[in-house]
């Protein structure tokens, strides 16, 4: 059970703070879910697989994690999410907009419906836009807080993924930046991590991979192999107050990925 009684009161960075996690039932929601119940905090899981959140609760401390169904394209569902780890652990400090699909590989425009495309953008960016209009519902009264949401290198790149999910995750860089500037008045901070590959269910689903395939994906950062618990450690960073002074800020989670062209460089490449 946990990992919970491992860190000294001292170690533990979110001791006493009150969390709550879309998508923490699975990949980087699950882990970012066990380093903050690590580091002390009060965690509420909300996520549409009901079995796999209520097991990852009992598997990390049941007295201080909660689970709770939560479509995040519905908005009485994310109301009722908040709602429920401000009923039961008084408050919320931390919000963690990570609840996301990929949809359908489609290398051709012209396959692509647009009921597809809405959907990804309706969980990815809409559903981030719930979870911060609710968060904020409540922090602002409190006059703290902050918001963390899962964006992606395809928030600064084209060619990653589907339309959709570029559009989507360029669009949660912007909110998080215009959600930034309006909360700043209330001592709320907001901001967003992209994390590069990451072999999570979504991207092996995506990607057609096996975990041989895994092994062959380009790592820009020689060595070093992206984990879900890398991105949990940002997201900690974010959530805790050795942050107080970072909003409106996308951490890249990515190896330098992205601010490096492959095509023109003086520096030698592998
Ligand atoms: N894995 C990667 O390579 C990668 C890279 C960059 C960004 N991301 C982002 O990280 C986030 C987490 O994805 P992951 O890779 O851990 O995938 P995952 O599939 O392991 O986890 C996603 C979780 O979100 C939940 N979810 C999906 N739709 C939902 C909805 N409508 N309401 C509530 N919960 C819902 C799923 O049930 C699942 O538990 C996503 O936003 C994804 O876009 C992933």
């Amino acid at each position: 059970m946990g990992s919970f009684s491992l860190l000294s009161a001292a170690a533990r960075r979110l001791e006493g703070k009150v969390a709550l996690i879309t998508g923490g039932a699975s990949g980087i929601g699950e882990s970012t879910a066990r380093l903050f119940s690590k580091h002390g905090a009060k965690v509420v899981i909300a996520d549409v697989q009901d079995d796999l959140g209520q097991s990852v609760c009992k598997n990390l401390n049941p007295s201080s994690t909660t689970f709770v169904h939560c479509n995040v394209t519905n908005e009485k569902e994310v109301e009722n999410a908040v709602n429920t780890a401000t009923a039961k652990y008084g408050k919320l400090d931390i919000m963690v907009n990570n609840a996301g699909i990929i949809g359908v590989p489609k290398p051709n425009i012209l396959d692509n419906d647009k009921a597809e495309f809405e959907q990804v953008v309706g969980v990815n960016l809409v559903g981030v836009f719930l979870g911060i209009k609710h968060a904020a519902r409540v922090m602002m009264g409190a006059r703290k807080g902050t918001i963390i949401n899962t964006a992606s290198v395809c928030s600064r790149i084209g060619g990653g993924a589907s339309h959709a999910y570029t559009s989507a995750k360029h669009g949660v860089e912007g909110l998080t930046k215009n959600t930034a500037v309006e909360l700043a008045q209330y001592g709320i901070r907001v901001n967003c991590v992209s994390p590069y590959f990451v072999a999570t269910p979504l991207a092996m689903d995506f990607y057609k991979l096996d975990d041989e395939g895994v092994g062959s994906v380009y790592s820009p950062l020689k060595g070093a192999v992206l984990k879900p618990e890398d991105v949990a450690e940002a997201v900690l960073y974010l959530g805790s107050d050795e942050s107080k002074y970072v909003s409106g800020h996308n951490l890249l989670v990515d190896g330098g990925f992205t601010i490096f062209n492959r095509g023109f460089s003086i520096f030698e490449q592998s």
